[in-house]
């Protein structure tokens, strides 16, 4: 498999952290099903990041070179099975957050929802901060 960071080259590196809503319920299933095929193409894309799911939302944030984000942003938007995407945030970055996870993941159901609420306030007033610390809180220190 490809490691993103051996072919990271600082230049063009962008973050863009999305929310959306699941059409339908996702079962443990589902997001397994999701999570293989995210790897897989976010992989052979040099395109790292994170996901959480909570109550029927989704928040992701992923990470790469600018075309490689257009193309995989093009291809999470094209997904029937979620809907009402909405931007958040999109940096400019000069490394990667998530260097070592093609997609990692978490239910946020055990996440401190403060963290949660602080990145959802910072996202209304603020188009350029991404409060970082927060989504990181949530990954906890490591994998
Ligand atoms: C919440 C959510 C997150 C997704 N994230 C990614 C992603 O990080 N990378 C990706 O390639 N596709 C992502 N997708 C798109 C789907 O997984 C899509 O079906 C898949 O990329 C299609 O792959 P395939 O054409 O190889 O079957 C996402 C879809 C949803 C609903």
């Amino acid at each position: 498999m490809t490691n993103p960071t051996a072919v990271d080259d600082h230049q063009n590196l962008v973050s863009k952290t999305y929310l959306s809503k699941a059409v339908d319920v996702f079962s443990d299933h589902d997001l397994n099903q999701l999570l293989t095929n995210c790897r897989r193409n976010n992989a052979a894309a040099s395109v790292t990041g994170a996901l959480l799911y909570h109550n029927g939302y989704f928040m992701q944030l992923i990470e790469g070179q600018l075309d490689a984000i257009n193309a995989i942003y093009d291809r999470i938007q094209a997904d029937p099975r979620h809907e009402v995407l909405s931007v958040l945030f999109e940096d400019e970055i000069s490394a990667r957050f998530f260097p070592d996870w093609t997609m990692g993941y978490r239910a946020a159901e055990d996440m401190p929802l403060d963290s949660l609420n602080t990145i959802y306030e910072t996202a209304k007033v603020s188009t350029t901060r991404f409060p970082i610390n927060d989504f990181l809180l949530m990954f906890g220190e490591s994998n």
